[in-house]
């Protein structure tokens, strides 16, 4: 008799036990969102007037729940009708540049409650056989969003490809273009290693990267390589210029946003005349990866794939210090476009 009522007892307090800590962990969770949550009030303020560009906070909280829902596959079309859900197009597109740290911009800014970030790359603007399809074809590749959030997509390609700027142009002459840039010789040895380690994959043998950089008749810098003139970033630019004004761009500086990229998505949420919601809440330094991750909430949180953050091979000197004298003109070139000044040699 004693031990059935210490067995039920025991019973009840494990209910108990376990109805305390679960409440405990809501109410973590709660305070996690609600740390993002927050700032509503004050910014509204800070904000004046609200033009037309502008998201009413409002919405904001919103992003997460059905919209979440439906990317999972578990919302209707009934729910996504109901609750005025659409596929917009883009009104901002980080357009490259390649291994300048493009996911991990449009992952950080797609914290951002009012951000909604197409996924994949969807390759409208630079391939012919896309193009052809149709813009409706574009906007159906998009994201359900909010009419209030803003949609952004990622293609890397599009810095580089010649047709790009006056398609873009004829979609929305106003749109926001977001460019990332990494010191040019570094980027190039990225782009190598990505290339590199997709020929390892396929038991492919490749050049080393110093015989891909420079030319072997002249011993001088191979313009012909590609990874080299993805780095001569002002060429590029140039050719957006003749269609939209600098005004209409954004430069992040990919260096920093490894090592530090609150200021860099701060500076990207004025830009883009968004409230400031990214906060060092939402970003934590992962040692194991050496980069930093996402925390969404208390409990939702990631890294970027293990494809980001190569090891790169090891570049002989005499190359990398030839590959920097040749940048450091276009360089010059580039801060004086875009009035941004970086460190590099
Ligand atoms: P490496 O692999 O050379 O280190 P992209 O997304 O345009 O291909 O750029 C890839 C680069 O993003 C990586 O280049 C990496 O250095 C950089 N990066 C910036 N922030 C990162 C982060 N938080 N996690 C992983 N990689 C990041």
């Amino acid at each position: 008799m004693l031990f059935k009522q210490q067995v039920l007892l025991r019973q009840k307090l494990f209910v108990l036990g376990s109805l305390a800590i679960g409440s405990l962990l809501y109410l973590v969770a709660r305070v996690g969102s609600l740390d993002r949550l927050q700032p509503l009030c004050p910014i509204d303020g800070r904000f004046g007037p609200r033009s037309q560009d502008e998201i009413p906070l409002r919405a904001l909280q919103f992003k997460r729940g059905l919209l979440h829902e439906f990317r999972k596959g578990n919302a209707t079309k009934e729910q996504i009708r109901l609750h005025n859900l659409v596929q917009q197009l883009p009104k901002a597109i980080i357009i490259g540049v390649r291994k300048g740290g493009t996911r991990a911009l449009l992952e950080m800014l797609n914290l951002h409650p009012a951000v909604v970030k197409a996924s994949q790359e969807i390759h409208f603007f630079d391939n012919d056989e896309n193009y052809a399809k149709g813009i409706e074809w574009y906007r159906k590749k998009m994201p359900f969003s909010y009419p209030h959030q803003i949609t952004i997509e990622k293609s890397p390609a599009y810095f580089i490809t010649e047709e790009v700027p006056e398609r873009i142009y004829k979609m929305n002459s106003s749109i926001k273009l977001l460019i990332i840039v990494r010191e040019p010789t570094t980027r190039a040895i990225s782009d190598y290693t990505q290339v590199l380690e997709g020929k390892e994959r396929k038991n492919k043998t490749y050049y080393k990267f110093e015989k891909l950089a420079i030319d072997p008749n002249t011993c001088e810098v191979n313009t012909k390589y590609k990874a080299v003139r993805t780095s001569i970033y002002t060429k590029h630019l140039e050719r957006w210029l003749k269609y939209f004004p600098i005004e209409q761009f954004h430069i992040v500086d990919g260096d920093r946003l490894i090592t530090e990229p609150l200021p860099e998505l701060q500076m990207v949420e004025k830009f883009l005349n968004l409230p400031p919601r990214i906060s060092q809440y939402n970003l934590y330094f992962n040692a194991t990866r050496g980069f930093y991750c996402l925390r969404f909430n208390i409990v939702f949180n990631k890294c970027l794939a293990g494809s980001k953050g190569r090891i790169h091979p090891e570049v002989d000197t005499s190359v990398i210090t030839k590959l920097r004298k040749f940048f450091h003109p276009f360089n010059q070139k580039f801060y004086q476009i875009t009035g941004r000044t970086f460190n590099w040699p």
